[in-house]
């Protein structure tokens, strides 16, 4: 028997969970027509099989009709859910993982423009900045139906033969009750505490009477708001002591902090370069306050921190959920005693940033996450083992890498620099991206257990390449950023990586042509602005860096704010031009005529990158394939039979920016695809 605090079981009523590990309440957006199918299936069970102790399904599972998905969650309004989710909880159960769903009306953290077109619904007329919408207040009739709906959504969760559920009050209708902030209902619904409670109990004691006491109900919700005029800790406590003494709910799950803009959401989910386990020990007095199992989840995203969580009594039970994403099999490796061989979470936020823009969760560094169907996470040995040539040993490199290895080929990697790492290593300078280095390091360290041969400092040509007699040659030798195309002035640019590598200095005036809209320009703009410099980061988008989401913008947007860096949106670059000892710089329109200009001493520009491509270029005559990608087969995993040069020697294909400037993501999801069908 493990002595591990992370390992011992915890009897939360009649239920005993296997271990103290769960995945807490979140939604992929993986449903499909509203319903959890094969897909949303396939990920928990795969995380049920690797042993996590229970897994809280959904997230915001609606309850109401006039609560549409914010982020295709699934309706549990719906009889048809029921289907689904006992089949869901079946496979689970199966592999030993308790099932529960978090149920809620979104009240005004929806659209009235999704589902039914419906009047999203509150406790007052404000709209919640994050999703824009100006709510109806809510009548008495609204209250008693939503109540009657939350009683409904419990029963289909209980016939579906599920563990149990949890409430969401925190940013939802039920707390939007709870706080003085939104709330601007007359009595028996506003004012004082009591009244402000009384939907929240009127909406347990509905279930409770419907699911009846053996039936686990728990509640997830802000027990100290952290915002002026919302609810305060001492507030927040009595709150705690209430749901207690109500003996309506049988484990609380703590949350502190507030969710309805991007910045706030993004403390009580932090991201990459934020504090680790913000909210552990304020979790931890709630549960001294309140005696009753806790459950938290913010940013454990290692077993060390989990297993101090539990052992020091902070928590019954810790959700390690983004880390899940990242390596669903944390529970199996920690019971092969292989902890150091954990994908960690990085914090990109990828995953939770795609739900918020109608996408399904995808991690940024697994890929086979949310496709287990199609893309497993195991990886098969090959028929037959091959001399696999991989140059460059960035993100997609080592990836291809790793997974060659994995099948039993025998890989020899070429990179010029004296480290691994790539683009990630230049990202990976601004402090608070510095997590973005175990994507790499984690990659290395198995690529090296694989006996993956390295080459640093090795410039590889195609005689290099040759002589290592290759069947297979990978070419991942990334881009290079691209400073060109201006009517005048290219040659009085200098890039963003020049600045984030050290090779530019930064000027005192600076004008940032932002076109790519990555982390890149965000970062420079920081490194300039943190010498004293003015800085102004100009796009041509109507939004500031458009392909940096919400939440993983709101370290840069604080650090760039409190710099007074100025965002200039809808002007273009166009030239660049000597004026005295400093610069002009010429902005045009693409809606007008319109021109302006800028007196600088330094002009940056992110105009994202260029394929590195010569090699690749040079090995192509002498390849069976001349380069050519069966597309097909590579979206089917199916190996790649491309004939087109009968002298050819050997295979050839690139990978990640080396073909196109594209994000992490995808350079590791081209590196995955390619290598697995080896
Ligand atoms: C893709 C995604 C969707 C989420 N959706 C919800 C949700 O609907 N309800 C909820 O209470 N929390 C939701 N969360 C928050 C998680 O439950 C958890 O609090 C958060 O990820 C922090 O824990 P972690 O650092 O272990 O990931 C979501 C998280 C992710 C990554
Ligand atoms: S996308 Fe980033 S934050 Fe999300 S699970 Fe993957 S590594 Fe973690």
């Amino acid at each position: 028997m493990s002595t591990d605090p992370l390992l011992q079981p915890f009897q939360l009523k009649h239920l005993t969970l296997r271990n103290r590990l769960m995945l807490s309440s979140h939604e992929p957006a993986y449903a499909e027509d509203g319903m959890p199918k094969a897909r949303y299936r396939a990920y928990h069970a795969e995380r049920a099989r690797a042993g996590i102790g229970l897994t809280m399904t959904a997230g915001s599972a609606s309850v109401s009709r006039d609560s549409p998905p914010a982020f295709n969650n699934i309706l549990a309004w719906k009889d048809e859910v029921v289907g689904w989710m006992r089949a869901l909880t079946g496979e689970c159960h199966d592999h030993g993982c308790a099932v529960m769903i978090q149920l809620t009306h979104l009240g005004r953290r929806t659209r009235w423009d999704r589902g039914d077109w419906l009047p999203s619904l509150s406790s007052g007329h404000d709209r919640e900045v994050a999703h824009r919408a100006f709510p109806k207040k809510a009548e008495d009739w609204d209250i008693a139906r939503v109540i009657a709906d939350y009683a409904d959504a419990a029963e289909r969760m209980q016939a579906a033969g599920l563990d149990g559920i949890e409430l969401e009050a925190y940013g939802h209708l039920m707390d939007q009750f709870w706080t003085p902030l939104v709330n601007e209902m007359e009595a028996p619904y506003g004012g004082s505490l009591d009244n402000r409670m009384r939907f929240a109990m009127e909406v347990l004691g509905a279930i409770r009477e419907r699911v009846g006491d053996d039936f686990i109900v728990g509640i997830r919700y802000a027990a100290d708001e952290v915002e002026q005029g919302g609810i305060t800790k001492a507030e927040g406590m009595e709150i705690t002591r209430r749901l207690k003494a109500s003996g309506l709910v049988d484990f609380l799950n703590v949350i502190r902090g507030h969710i309805d803009t991007d910045a706030a959401l993004t403390d009580v989910i932090p991201v990459q370069g934020m504090r680790s386990a913000p909210h552990l020990d304020f979790a931890g007095e709630i549960r001294a306050e309140a005696q009753i199992p806790t459950l938290h989840a913010a940013k454990i995203q290692d077993v060390a921190t989990a297993r101090h969580a539990i052992a020091s009594g902070k928590l019954d039970i810790v959700g390690m959920t983004r880390a899940h994403m990242a390596d669903p099999h944390i529970v199996a490796k920690i019971l092969r005693g292989e902890e150091d061989r954990i994908r960690p979470c990085v914090g990109a936020n990828y995953c939770l940033d795609r739900i918020y823009m109608g996408g399904g969760a995808l991690c940024l560094h697994n890929p086979s996450t949310g496709r287990e169907l199609e893309l497993p996470h195991e990886i098969a040995p090959a028929a037959e083992a091959r001399r696999v040539v991989i140059v460059g040993a960035g993100p997609a490199g080592l990836e291809a890498a790793r997974v060659a290895a994995l099948r039993g080929h025998e890989v020899v990697v070429h990179e010029a620099a004296n480290d691994p790492g790539g683009q990630v290593r230049l990202t990976a300078q601004t402090p608070r991206r510095a997590e973005m280095m175990s994507l790499i390091d984690w990659r290395f360290a198995e690529c090296e257990r694989l006996g993956v041969r390295f080459q640093f400092n090795s410039f590889a040509d195609a005689d290099t390449v040759r002589a290592e007699a290759p069947d297979v040659v990978i070419v991942a030798t990334g881009g290079l950023p691209h400073a060109e195309g201006l009517a005048e002035g290219d040659g009085l640019l200098v890039t963003a990586w020049d600045i984030l590598s050290g090779d530019a200095r930064p000027g005192s005036n600076v004008l940032i042509f932002d076109d790519a809209g990555d982390f890149a320009a965000l970062q420079a703009a920081e490194t300039i602005a943190a010498t004293g410099a003015s800085v102004e980061i100009v796009t041509r988008d109507r939004n500031i860096a458009s392909e940096v989401m919400g939440m993983s913008l709101t370290p840069s947007l604080r650090a760039l704010q409190g710099r007074d860096v100025r965002f200039t949106v809808t002007w273009k670059l166009d030239a660049v031009r000597r004026a005295g000892n400093g610069l002009e710089a010429q902005l045009g329109s693409d809606y007008g005529a319109f021109t302006r200009t800028r007196e600088v001493d330094q002009v940056v520009v992110n105009l994202g990158t260029r394929p590195l491509d010569d090699l690749y270029f040079e090995l192509r005559p002498g390849s069976v394939n001349l380069g050519e990608v069966d597309y097909e087969a590579l979206v089917a995993l199916a190996p790649q039979d491309v004939r087109r040069n009968p002298e050819g020697a050997y295979r050839l294909f690139r990978i990640g920016d080396a073909v196109s400037a594209r994000n992490t993501h995808a350079a590791i999801y081209d590196a995955l695809r390619l290598s697995r069908a080896l």
